[in-house]
């Protein structure tokens, strides 16, 4: 073959569609007890919202963005995320103005990173937006979102890692603490690190480099850092948390990928898929919307991969949807009823009914055989008399029951 699939992309088979429909379904449903609405927002947008927005700093967008030119010469970028975007849709289309302050969304991402098992260059997240208020009540809500969504999948080997990154005050002078005690390092550190150092300190401690990373691990927490107001606010999730029946760690070392996090920052961590073992992350960001052009409106969300998911339920053998086969296989037996078959396939399909029929297969063992494997509810045989009669043996195909049933009841006996 000529043509092979792009590098870090993967074709979403008949197969394996069902359990991520289902995944999408129990994903929508939670949304819609929590009060959230989907919003779906293009796959490309301007590159600059995303530069600028989630990060001077941040390797998604300085590294691994998909930017092209239009024909044009507009410079566009395929979503690395969908936090700036669905931010931009709620300003652009003044939702705050119809009281849409709670989005949910899901679809694909984009990411030119080093493909690996969890990592893709074209993945699919599913996420949340709480949009307009700085009480921690909410911090705790969404991630109990998250928390409720995970433990209604079966998922046990879960970890909610918590942090509070503070507001920009307290990050900075955390960052003056970083940088001094990194700075007699210098010499010892990755090149990466190095423009670290000078841009964004926080994400020193985020380096995989073997060396970095036991530097990492005497550095200063920024929980020491945060001023009173932030540490109160992180005080108070955290009791929301408790009272919320959700676990939790702190870990100091969660600084996040993206550079608009404020406050409460989180992951969930599942052990057991590898490296790439961050099912889901998310934070506050108060100052992403003012930033973006809109009046000072605090937030706070999440996002996960559908991939990464998929492989933590696999590692604990749980299967969620299997590909469900037709409602009824019809089988004609040595009849020329191709009027009433044509006829009864339509009717009941019309009605959302599932119907397979072949009338290129003539001899009733291949056409049974044909329904077996294809794990239909039931069959529909068709002979003379059935044929006189308008009707049709209906056999349950798990069963082995079997009952004749006229044709126009046929409908709503399947339904
Ligand atoms: P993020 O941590 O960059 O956050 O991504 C969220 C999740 O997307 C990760 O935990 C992981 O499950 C999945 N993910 C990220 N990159 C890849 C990849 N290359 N392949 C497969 N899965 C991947 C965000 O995107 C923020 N927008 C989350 C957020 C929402 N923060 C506030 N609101």
């Amino acid at each position: 073959m000529e043509y092979n699939i792009p590098r870090g992309t993967y074709d979403i088979l008949p197969e394996a569609s069902p359990a991520r429909q289902a995944l999408y379904a129990r994903f929508l449903r939670l949304a819609e007890a929590f009060g959230y609405h989907e919003i779906t927002t293009p796959v490309f947008e301007q590159a600059a919202l995303f530069e600028r927005s989630s990060g001077e700093s941040s390797d998604v967008v300085q590294k691994e963005m998909y930017r092209f030119n239009d024909r044009k010469g507009r410079v566009f970028a395929l979503r690395p995320e969908g936090t700036a975007p669905v931010v931009r849709s709620y300003l652009e289309n003044r939702l705050d103005l119809k009281g849409e302050n709670k989005l949910c969304y899901w679809g694909p991402m984009f990411r030119y990173d080093r493909p690996q098992a969890g990592r893709y260059r074209q993945f699919y997240q599913y996420g949340i937006e709480f949009i307009g208020s700085d009480h921690p009540y909410w911090d705790a809500e969404v991630i109990s979102f998250l928390w409720v969504f995970f433990q209604s999948l079966g998922l046990k080997e879960l970890r909610l890692e918590l942090n509070s990154v503070g507001c920009p005050d307290c990050a900075a002078t955390y960052e003056t603490a970083l940088r001094d005690y990194y700075r007699p390092h210098l010499d010892q550190l990755c090149p990466d690190c190095l423009k670290r150092f000078e841009l964004k300190p926080r994400r020193l401690l985020d380096c995989k480099v073997p060396s970095c990373k036991a530097f990492a691990k005497d550095a200063p927490s920024q929980l020491d850092y945060l001023d009173q107001s932030c540490a109160e606010h992180f005080e108070q999730v955290k009791a929301f948390l408790n009272l919320m029946n959700v676990p939790f760690t702190i870990n100091p070392g969660i600084v996040r990928g993206l550079d608009y996090y404020t406050n409460t920052a989180f992951e969930l961590i599942y052990e057991g898929i590898g490296a790439q073992n961050s099912l889901a992350g998310g934070g506050r960001y108060n100052g992403l919307i003012e930033q973006m052009g809109g009046k000072s409106t605090p937030a706070i969300g999440f996002a996960g991969g559908i991939e990464r998911l998929l492989l933590a339920l696999e590692a604990e053998g749980i299967s969620l949807a299997d590909s469900p086969g037709p409602d009824l296989y019809v089988i004609a037996m040595g009849v020329e009823a191709r009027d009433f078959i044509v006829h009864l396939i339509n009717e009941l399909r019309a009605g959302g009914i599932s119907v397979v029929y072949d009338p290129e297969k003539t001899s009733f063992k291949a056409q049974l055989k044909a329904a077996n494997s294809s794990r239909a509810r039931f069959a529909a045989i068709i002979g003379e008399d059935e044929l006189a009669a308008g009707q049709v043996m209906l056999k349950n195909l798990e069963t082995g029951q079997q009952q004749a049933v006229k044709a126009d009841a046929l409908l709503q006996f399947l339904g």
